[in-house]
């Protein structure tokens, strides 16, 4: 009898050019297994029947990404511990009839930065954002170990909601350059910088030349925050990282193997991102 094919999705609005397809499909042919990930554009409204839905149609599980990734959390019959400190789910996986949610961003960020960097100190972060991102971004860093997370956001109210949350600070926005004396990281979490978006305006003057800064933004890779660090001296981490290693978790729990995030899958990812 032929081998019952997994099926697997990445459900968002817009859903605009998603690299999960080309990621999870390299690894389903390199490992030989009959299953699929495809691309399943679901509006906001259309959320709950298309979650509902997916063990009737057969799915072993789906990511979600913007804007489902809170809005999921109240259809989830279970949640890890990871995805309920972040408040939102981007891995639904499909057991028993059941839905769990799970978030592999936390995850998906510290190991791409470990990927790339060893850590001297873990003292001070300025994470630049409050969204969705920025939580799980907070999480990773306090579970890493960090004791002193700044959380700065246009929005001050959602800092300040933010570093409540996770017993951490939050700082103005205006004063984000100030911030940096005697950082030992900076991540940029905010869609500034990104391909279309309005650009970051951050002066790094006063960060300390050894501080890691990292961008979760991959779209372009070099970043100008990216390029402005390493043009002082900076290690950097690039933001296509956290996109290859938060889907491990996701297709090791899916598929039944482990993958590894190798520089042959990262060309083959940045190779579809035309
Ligand atoms: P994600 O889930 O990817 O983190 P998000 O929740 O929409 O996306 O968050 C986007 C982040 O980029 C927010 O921190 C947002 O700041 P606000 O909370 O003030 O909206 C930040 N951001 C977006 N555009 C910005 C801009 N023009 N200037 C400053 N920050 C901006």
């Amino acid at each position: 009898m032929a081998e019952k094919l997994k099926k697997a999705a990445v459900m968002g609005w817009p859903l605009r050019h998603s690299l999960s397809p080309a990621l999870h499909g390299y690894w389903l042919s390199q490992h030989n297994i009959a299953g699929s990930y495809t691309a399943l554009p679901v509006q906001p409204d259309h959320l709950a029947a298309a979650l509902k839905s997916l063990a009737k149609d057969g799915f072993c599980g789906v990511n979600l990404t913007v804007p489902h990734k809170e809005a999921a959390v109240a259809y989830m019959d279970e949640m890890d511990p990871v995805a309920t400190a972040i408040g939102a789910v981007n891995t639904v996986i499909v057991q028993g009839g059941k839905l769990i949610g799970r978030n592999t961003d936390a995850y998906g960020f510290i190991s791409n930065v470990k990927q790339h960097y060893t850590f001297r100190r873990k003292h001070k972060a300025i994470v630049l954002g409050a969204g969705g991102a920025a939580r799980a971004v907070v999480k990773a860093l306090k579970d890493e170990g960090f004791g002193h997370i700044v959380i700065t956001n246009r929005t001050p109210d959602k800092a300040a909601m933010l570093a409540k949350h996770f017993a951490m600070d939050a700082a103005s926005w205006d004063h984000r350059a100030f911030l940096l004396k005697d950082a030992d990281m900076l991540v940029n979490t905010t869609t500034l910088g990104m391909q279309d978006a309005p650009a970051l305006d951050m002066d790094l003057s006063l960060l300390p030349e050894d501080a890691l800064v990292t961008d979760i933004v991959y779209t372009p890779l070099m970043t100008e925050l990216l390029a402005a660090a390493k043009k002082r001296g900076n290690p950097i981490v690039d933001g296509l990282g956290m996109l290859l290693h938060q889907a491990v978790p996701c297709f090791e729990a899916w598929f039944g193997v482990r993958p590894q995030v190798t520089e042959d899958v990262r060309k083959h990812v940045l190779g579809n991102a035309a």
